[in-house]
């Protein structure tokens, strides 16, 4: 784990939401972690708002709105329940999972108030890309605003622990970060910022604060050609494909097992975001 410098600030911030009283003041010190929203008067309630609005379009715009309550999702990067708290009421078993153990401590005390904790499951990625779960075993995975922040191959493990655990004709839905011309400056700068982290006294500080994590935690970009032969070396298999991105972004030129791959506009999609969405064989 020492080389996994973009790991830093989510273990700061999951030290810091240990600390906290109560989970309002989880929100006010270390909500902006998750939704960017920063403010002294935060209350866990509005946040988890922001997750349920999330979620509803989402799962609207996935096609998976309509799907039977019955089913089991895997959610990779929870945090402290944002979104969670939604998907407990939406779908019979939860899998949270983060590598940060408190966040997923906070995230069982969100769905207790929020959604229906009897219907979650922690999972600790410890590692930062291993996922204690048996292959074939959940019917849905979803992962928002989280594979953008690891190490290339821990977020490539991930994309691949994704699939192994999908039953044959489960979907998984992963989000990542492609390149923007402003990542000619961003990315030496966030790798900067990563080294300073690791610095004795100053890196500490620089790891909790608001400007230098948000440098700092973009620790890659991953475009659709790259994900996709992975996924063609391994062997992984889909019923369904189709890459989602913003409808201002040119569409990508990805192929997968030579065929071209179907894309769609996503209205709600950030300029620098895609989805892989994919029903597995
Ligand atoms: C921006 S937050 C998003 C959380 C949640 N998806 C939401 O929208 O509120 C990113 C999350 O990814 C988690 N994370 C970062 N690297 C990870 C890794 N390698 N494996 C699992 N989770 C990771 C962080 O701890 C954090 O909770």
């Amino acid at each position: 784990m020492a080389r996994r410098r973009q790991i830093i600030p989510w273990r700061a911030a999951g030290t810091r939401a240990e600390m906290r009283r109560n989970a309002d003041e989880v929100v006010q010190d270390t909500g902006w972690v998750f939704n960017n929203v920063t403010g002294s008067a935060l209350t866990l309630e509005q946040f988890v708002a922001t997750g349920n609005a999330e979620v509803d379009v989402y799962l609207n715009r996935f096609g998976w709105s309509e799907m039977p309550p019955s089913m089991s999702i895997l959610e990779i990067g929870s945090g402290i329940g944002r979104m969670t708290a939604a998907l407990t009421r939406q779908f019979h078993s939860v899998f949270a999972s983060d590598v940060d153990a408190a966040f997923l401590e906070r995230c069982r005390e969100t769905v207790s108030r929020f959604g229906d904790v009897t219907a979650l499951r922690t999972v600790h990625i410890a590692d930062g890309s291993s996922v204690h779960l048996e292959d074939n075993s959940v019917d849905l995975v979803f992962s928002y605003i989280t594979l953008q922040h690891c190490k290339a191959s821990d977020a490539l493990r991930l994309t691949s622990e994704a699939t192994r655990v999908a039953k044959p004709g489960g979907w998984i839905a992963l989000n990542y970060r492609t390149y923007v011309p402003a990542d000619a400056v961003l990315l030496p700068a966030g790798a900067l910022m990563r080294v300073l982290w690791n610095v004795p006294v100053v890196g500490p500080k620089l790891s909790q604060w608001r400007w230098s994590t948000r440098l700092g935690w973009q620790a890659n970009r991953l475009n659709p050609r790259r994900v996709l032969n992975l996924l063609e070396t391994s062997r992984v298999e889909f019923d369904e494909l189709v890459i989602l991105h913003h409808p201002g972004r040119p569409a990508s030129q990805a192929t997968f097992m030579g065929e071209p791959v179907r894309q769609r506009d996503l209205d709600v999609a950030n300029k620098s975001h895609w989805w892989l969405l994919a029903r597995c064989r």
